[in-house]
């Protein structure tokens, strides 16, 4: 297999037989306001999708919760048929509820509809990379996790879903996980300021499996930090490029996936994220998950 040559900054990751590029694009953001409904600039929003791709980023993840169907509809409407270089990485477990919220939906035939949901909202025949999501949004909750992904494993093996991953997940259930088949990536909160998954992105490199981390910038409560302000500020670069930079410098197994519903920020975070960070830069910036670590 060969590795597809990328200019983006990261270079490209093997997930199972998917080469993909490490900079790679969060499409949650372009739902409406907390992930529900549709985008407020639709044209907007199509635009920054067609511009993800024109930069030559080729992983897109999405779940078919996000709006719900919202983003996963605007990816199809706006980059179907898709290029075949690009893979979108799709996620199951949860689904949403008039308010707003994010209730558990785990059971075999939950998990099969999901999968069903995002093949037709998707346009596709199968999916490149499913993620089982777990725990709720308070953080990933201690339970096995067994029957779930037994039920995606089964999927998998009718040929409609690709790869698989696990989302929110202890390292306990990465292992187990790990134990009923194989799995290319995690996807985890993790950023400069928060560090719980240290270790399992250590143990994940090793084997050659991806981490994704999401809410790399933040989240809905953006990074902020004298120490992360200091650096930047010291290389005339933004927070945000700095952050980037430091996810891709953490380890070569981690992939970004920022979101963002701007073209123009879309723009910045892939020239940011070019950023080579000093060792005295890496110390600096690692004291702040220790901080936050102890406050
Ligand atoms: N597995 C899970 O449970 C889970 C949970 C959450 C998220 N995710 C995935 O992770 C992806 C990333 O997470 P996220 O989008 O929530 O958080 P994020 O990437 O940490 O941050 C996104 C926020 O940063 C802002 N932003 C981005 N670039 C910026 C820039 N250059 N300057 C200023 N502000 C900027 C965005 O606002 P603008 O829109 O204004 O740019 C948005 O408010 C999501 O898209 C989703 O695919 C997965």
């Amino acid at each position: 297999m060969t590795t597809l040559p990328t200019s983006l900054p990261g270079g490209t990751w093997t997930m199972g037989d998917l080469d993909v590029t490490r900079f790679g694009y969060g499409a949650m953001q372009l739902a409406g306001p907390w992930v529900m409904g549709p985008p407020a600039d639709h044209d907007g929003a199509i635009a920054v999708l067609r511009e993800a791709v024109e930069l030559g980023i080729t992983h897109i993840d999405t779940s078919d919760a996000y709006g719900p169907r919202v983003t996963n509809e605007l990816i199809r409407e706006a980059l179907h048929p898709y290029p075949g270089s690009l893979h979108v990485v799709t996620k199951v477990g949860a689904r949403r509820d008039d308010q707003g919220g994010w209730p558990t939906a785990r059971e075999p035939h939950e998990l099969r509809r999901q999968v069903e949901e995002n093949l037709a909202s998707l346009g596709l025949d199968a999916l490149d990379v499913v993620n089982l999501r777990l725990g709720n949004a308070e953080g990933p909750q201690p339970e096995s996790i067994a029957a779930a992904f037994e039920t995606l494993v089964e999927l998998q093996q009718q040929g409609v879903i690709r790869h698989l991953g696990v989302s929110n997940a202890t390292p306990e259930q990465v292992a187990e996980a790990q134990g009923i088949g194989p799995i290319v990536c995690v996807q985890n909160m993790y950023n400069l300021a928060h560090r719980a998954d240290d270790d399992l992105i250590d143990r994940l490199a090793a084997e050659g499996v991806a981490y994704m981390p999401f809410f790399p910038l933040g989240g809905f409560t953006p990074l902020q930090s004298s120490a992360l302000s200091s650096v930047a500020g010291r290389l005339d670069a933004s927070p945000m490029a700095v952050a980037l930079a430091w996810l891709l410098q953490r380890s070569p197994n981690i992939l970004l996936i920022p979101g963002t519903s701007s073209f123009a920020h879309l723009q910045e975070n892939v020239a940011g994220a070019r950023l080579t960070l000093a060792a005295e830069d890496l110390v600096e910036l690692d004291r702040i998950g220790r901080e936050q670590a102890v406050g």
